[in-house]
C-alpha cells in the first residue's frame, strides 16, 4: 500500500456542509470513495435521515448499522478500500449510548422508541446533536489492533446539516451546557468536542458558482473560524461547467461582440441553411454563457480570497450515477484532496 501526501494529511473526520442542494450528499459519497483508494477504510454517515446516500450509491434503504456499500478504485500499485455507510438516527444512538455507556440495555428497550424520540426531541434539542456527532467521534476514534494505524475506520466522512445549522450543530458544548453542567451526559459532550476542536477535525464546504450558495459558504467560514477551533476545511465547486474560450473572446462574446459574419460562414459552410439566423441564435446563446462564466470567476475570486483550499467538480452531463461519482473521486483525488 502506497502512502502520498494530501492537503488532509492527519484528518480522520471529515464534516461535509454546503447550501442546500448544491450536492453535500454527492460531494461526501465522493469524497468518501476518493479517501478509500488505496486500500483505506472509510465509514460515511448520514445523519439528516432522508436515505441521500442508499439512493447515491444505488442501494436498498440503509438501517442503524454499519454496512459496506462500495469497494474504492485501486491505485497503480494497490488494491481499492472499502467505503461502509451508516444512517444514524438520534434515537438510535441514543438507545445505544445507554448501552454501551450504563449497560442500560433494559432502560433502553424498555423505553420505547417514541418515548426516546419525545426524550431527545422535546426535552433537550441540543442533546439530539450530540448524540450524532457522538456517534461519529466513537466511529473515530474506535479501535482495531490488527490494522494499520490502529483504528477500525481510517476516516469517516459525514454528510453533514447545511451551512446555516453547521456552526450550532458542531458546537455541542454550549448548546448542552445550559443542559447539563455536569454529569455523564456533559462529560460526554465534552469528549465528543475534543474530537470535533482536534486538527483531526476539518469542516468542507459544498458550493455552486452562484452568488447565495458562496455568500453562505464565506458566512460559514467566518462562523467557524469565531467558534474556537473548530478548523474550517476545503471548499468544493461543484458542478462547474468552464466555456473553453480565452478570456479576451470570453470579454467580447459577453458584451455581444462577436464576428457574426465568421459565426455565419462557418455555418453556411458545414451546410446549414439559414445560416444568417442560426448564427444570430448562436450568437445570443453564447453570450448570455460568456456572462455566465464572467460571473462565475467574479465567485471564484470571492471564495479563493477565504484562504481555503479549493477544489472543482465537473458537472455530470449525462445525470448522476455510480460512474459519474467515481469520476468526481478520481477529481477529487487529482486535486490533492484525498
Ligand atoms: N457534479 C454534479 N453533476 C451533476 N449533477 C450533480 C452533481 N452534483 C450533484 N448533482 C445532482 O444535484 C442534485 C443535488 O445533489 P445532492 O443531493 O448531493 O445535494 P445536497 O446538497 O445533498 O441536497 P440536500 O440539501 O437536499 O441534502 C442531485 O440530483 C445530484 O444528483
Ligand atoms: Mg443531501
Amino acid at each position: 500500500m502506497t502512502t502520498r501526501d494530501t492537503d488532509w494529511d492527519g484528518v480522520r473526520l471529515h464534516v461535509v456542509t454546503g447550501k442546500g442542494g448544491t450536492g453535500k450528499t454527492t460531494v461526501a459519497g465522493a469524497l468518501a470513495l476518493a479517501l478509500a483508494s488505496g486500500g483505506k477504510k472509510v465509514l460515511l454517515m448520514e445523519v439528516e435521515g432522508r436515505q441521500g446516500i442508499a439512493q447515491l450509491f444505488d442501494v436498498p434503504p440503509l438501517p442503524y448499522a454499519e454496512r459496506r456499500i462500495a469497494i474504492a478504485a485501486g491505485s497503480p500499485s494497490g488494491q481499492g478500500g472499502d467505503v461502509f455507510a451508516l444512517v444514524a438516527d438520534p434515537e438510535s444512538a441514543l438507545v445505544e449510548y445507554l448501552e454501551m455507556f450504563y449497560s442500560l440495555r433494559h432502560a433502553g428497550t424498555a423505553m420505547t422508541k417514541l418515548g426516546v424520540m419525545d426524550f431527545a426531541t422535546t426535552i433537550a434539542p441540543g442533546l439530539r446533536d450530540v448524540l450524532l456527532t457522538g456517534k461519529a467521534a466513537e466511529a473515530v476514534r474506535r479501535k482495531d489492533a490488527s490494522r494499520p494505524g490502529g483504528r477500525v475506520y481510517d476516516a469517516v466522512v459525514m454528510d453533514a446539516p447545511p451551512t446555516g445549522r453547521i456552526g450550532r450543530f458542531l458546537n455541542v458544548t454550549a448548546e448542552v451546557s445550559g443542559l447539563a453542567k455536569v454529569g455523564p451526559i456533559r462529560g460526554h459532550a465534552d469528549s465528543v468536542q475534543k474530537v470535533i476542536r482536534s486538527p483531526q477535525t476539518v469542516v468542507h464546504f459544498v458550493t455552486v458558482l452562484e452568488e447565495m450558495p458562496v455568500q453562505e459558504t464565506l458566512d460559514g467560514i467566518a462562523e467557524l473560524r469565531e467558534l474556537d477551533a473548530i478548523r474550517p476545511g476545503g471548499i468544493i465547486v461543484n458542478m462547474a461547467r468552464p466555456l473553453a474560450l480565452p478570456p479576451d473572446e470570453l470579454e467580447a462574446a459577453s458584451e455581444g461582440v462577436l464576428d457574426f459574419d465568421q459565426l455565419a460562414l462557418g455555418l453556411k459552410a458545414a451546410g446549414l441553411d439559414d445560416s444568417l439566423g442560426l448564427a444570430a441564435g448562436l450568437a445570443a446563446e453564447l453570450s448570455e454563457q460568456a456572462r455566465t462564466a464572467l460571473a462565475q470567476d467574479v465567485q471564484s475570486q470571492r471564495l479563493a480570497a477565504a484562504g481555503q483550499p479549493c477544489y472543482k467538480l465537473p458537472w455530470i452531463s449525462d445525470g448522476m450515477d455510480l460512474a459519474g461519482l467515481y469520476r468526481l473521486a478520481a477529481s477529487l483525488r487529482s486535486q490533492g484532496a484525498a
